[in-house]
């Protein structure tokens, strides 16, 4: 029973937020590559992740048994420079995860307007899409809480998406799973 045989996933964030080491947790392993190097540009890398793939992973797990799923990777910092060049991507995504790096307290503000830009588009701003935020680098000393992290970017605010914040170490994966298990099963 294959609802869509491939939907999209858009991975946002800041530069340095920990976008491609989470993806690199959802690659197979096969493809995954042990060093992460600072994307420069808009779209760090689109692949299909190693539980969509051909009931091949993970096939106790209903949820992620029979869907090709393409996630791309989106670095916001270059938002005003590179928007024209990723923006159409909203239209066809089917879920957004929203990465913070929830110790890197001097950035909350650009985050929040990132974030807010990337609701209020077009494309977007009408959609009943999921949005999952990992709250990551919970690891961190001076990280902060997802209770924080949601009233320092208002996400009390967002009411016609539906939306989860998870705790995350995209170093040891910890919280990863648990948070793209929500997202795919909101997009059911
Ligand atoms: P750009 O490619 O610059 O856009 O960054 P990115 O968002 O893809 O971040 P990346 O995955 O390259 O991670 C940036 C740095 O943070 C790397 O040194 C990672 O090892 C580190 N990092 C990522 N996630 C975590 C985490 O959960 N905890 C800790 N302690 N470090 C992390």
């Amino acid at each position: 029973k294959v609802k869509r045989d491939k939907m999209t996933i858009l991975v946002l964030g800041l530069n340095n937020s920990g976008k491609s080491t989470i993806i690199n947790h959802f690659k197979k392993s096969n493809e995954q590559s042990a060093i992460m190097v600072p994307t420069v540009g808009f779209l760090i890398e689109q692949f299909y992740s190693k539980y969509f793939v051909n009931n091949k992973y993970n096939t106790n797990n209903s949820y992620f048994s029979d869907m090709g799923v393409c996630i791309k990777a989106i670095d916001m910092s270059g938002a005003t420079r590179y928007r024209n060049l990723w923006e159409h991507q909203f239209k066809n995504c089917q879920g957004i995860i929203y990465v913070i790096d929830s110790s890197d307290r001097m950035r909350f503000v650009v985050v929040k307007d990132e974030l807010d830009l990337v609701l209020q588009h077009p494309d977007l701003s009408n959609r009943i899409l999921p949005i999952l935020f990992y709250g990551n680098k919970s690891d961190l000393e001076d990280s902060l809480s997802n209770v924080k992290i949601a009233a320092a970017l208002g996400l009390e605010n967002i009411k016609e998406k539906p939306w989860h914040i998870c705790s995350s170490n995209a170093v040891s994966g910890e919280g990863l799973d648990e948070g793209i298990q929500w997202l795919v099963q909101q997009i059911r």
